[in-house]
């Protein structure tokens, strides 16, 4: 499964892409909002940071906007992914985008029915969100499985990428269901690596090579 981290704060990007456990970067008007950055700078400066796929969502919400605002976006860097929302001019505008060989995530996905409309215009990706899912009291990884029944169904290559990740449930039942790629606030993934047990058995073992008084170096 691939791990991209939602967020527009470049020292976070900087730190993950440095473990060597990153594989692109997500953003929406929020997180843009919130970083306080330039949307173009910003979104430059991630994109020399990772070589894979940095989503950047355009603004407009008819055709025509979108397809001149993703003329803009794509011209930023090679590795862009232009993000659009899932609407009918959103569809109309990934259909486009993606005959011409143009990377798409059509985000803001909530039913499997909006999943399989999104794989039909050739998205490179779909972004169901099971974060609000949960939010709205129904099972965000419902929709999940859905939609992996469905794009096995029919061989869609448009990958499943879970968004709206809040937990590292989250993350374990996405990997569970067969999600191709998951995005999620840089303090999701950090905790992702903690265990308890691991803590314990480091210091454990710590404890008990100093009463070696050996060192290795
Ligand atoms: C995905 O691309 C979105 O930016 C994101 O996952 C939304 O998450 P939220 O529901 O926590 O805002």
């Amino acid at each position: 499964m691939q791990f991209f981290v939602d967020t527009a704060e470049i020292d976070d990007i900087r730190e993950l892409a440095s473990t060597g456990l990153l594989d692109g970067v997500t953003t929406n008007p929020s997180l843009i909002a919130k970083s306080g950055r330039d949307f173009m700078e910003v979104t430059k400066e991630i994109c020399g940071i990772v070589d894979g796929p940095v989503s950047a969502e355009v603004v407009a919400l008819d055709h025509e906007t979108m397809m001149k605002e993703a003329e803009v976006l794509r011209k930023i860097a090679d590795n862009v992914c232009i993000k659009v929302p899932l609407t009918m001019d959103g569809l109309k505008t990934c259909n486009a985008l993606s005959r011409d060989g143009t990377m798409v995530n059509v985000t803001l996905c909530f039913s499997a029915n909006q999943a399989l409309l999104a794989a039909k215009a050739g998205a490179t990706f779909v972004s169901p969100f099971v974060g609000r899912h949960d939010d709205n009291g129904t099972d965000g990884m419902d929709l999940i499985r859905d939609i992996r029944l469905i794009y096995d169904n029919y061989a869609f290559e448009t990958e499943i990428l879970v968004a709206s990740v809040r937990h590292v449930v989250h993350v374990l039942e996405a990997a569970r269901i067969g999600a191709d790629v998951m995005t999620a606030p840089p303090k999701v993934i950090h905790a992702l690596v903690k265990h308890v047990l691991t803590d314990k058995g480091i210091d454990g073992f710590m404890a008990d090579w100093a009463k070696t008084g050996q060192s290795i170096l």
